[in-house]
């Protein structure tokens, strides 16, 4: 008998996207290790699931160090087994390249980009020993298609599609699968309030892309889905 408890890293649970994957999968009684920068925000979320009798465990993490990461893993990895890591954390400017300030280009790869790199890096030994595991990186649709004011964010985000689709190869071999999901515009404070306002009914939400996610986990058997693209049904913004 082990009591170890095996679970989901999911980076950037605070808010959007990865808030709502972290309830997703407490919801199927799913362990989730919840990060951020922000734990008052994480500590929101317990008061939340509360309300549903549900919870998650708070390891507090800025992906953009690597010394902040690799002491996350350690302290999940004492006690616990990742059986998922999400790469969810993000940010963007939506300025013209011209317009970035060298600090916010930094912070863009550094977060989008090198964040995730440091979370494989430190998780891909523990999934090793432990005979395999599931990474799932929220890339975005800019990996596809050509978006002016996102020249930062479509090198930390096509940075990272490379990345991962070469470890791909590399991880099957330790029955680790690489799953790339691929979001169109989805409502949350990545965007400012004025484009939410105007665009609330054209975007998808955090919680569909939430339960996308919870099912390509949950696919069973020697199978991956390796890449999923989803757009707003009216299309990009
Ligand atoms: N919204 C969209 O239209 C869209 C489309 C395609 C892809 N995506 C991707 O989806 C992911 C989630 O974004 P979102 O739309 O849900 O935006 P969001 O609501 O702004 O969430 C971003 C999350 O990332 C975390 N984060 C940012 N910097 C971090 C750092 N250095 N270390 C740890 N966590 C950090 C934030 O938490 P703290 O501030 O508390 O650290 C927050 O929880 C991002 O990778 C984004 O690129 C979004």
């Amino acid at each position: 008998m082990t009591d170890v408890k095996q679970g989901i890293w999911i980076t950037g649970a605070s808010s959007g996207i990865g808030r709502a994957t972290a309830t997703e999968f407490a919801r199927i009684g799913a362990n989730v290790f919840a990060s951020a920068r922000r734990v008052t925000e994480l500590e929101r979320l317990n008061s939340e699931l509360q309300n549903e009798k549900l919870s998650v465990e708070i390891f507090p993490c800025n992906v953009a160090s690597s010394a902040n990461v690799d002491q996350a893993v350690k302290k999940i990895t004492a006690s616990h087994q990742i059986n998922c890591l999400i790469n969810n954390a993000g940010i963007t400017s939506f300025k013209e390249a011209e317009a970035n300030s060298v600090q916010e280009i930094t912070d863009i790869i550094n977060t989008n980009l090198l964040g995730a790199i440091y979370s494989i890096k430190y998780v891909l030994p523990h999934m090793i020993e432990h005979g395999g595991g599931t990474i799932i990186n929220i890339l975005s649709v800019v990996t596809k298609k050509i978006f002016t004011s996102s020249s930062a964010y479509a090198a930390s985000k096509m940075g990272l599609k490379g990345y991962t689709e070469s470890l791909r190869e590399e991880v099957r071999k330790y029955n680790i699968k690489v799953i790339n999901i691929i979001p169109g515009a989805t409502e949350t404070t990545m965007w400012s309030p004025e484009i939410r306002k105007e665009n609330a009914d054209k975007m998808m939400t955090s919680e569909d892309i939430a339960r996308l996610i919870v099912w390509a986990y949950l696919q069973k058997g020697n199978m991956v889905t390796e890449e999923i693209l989803i757009r707003p049904v009216t299309g990009d913004l």
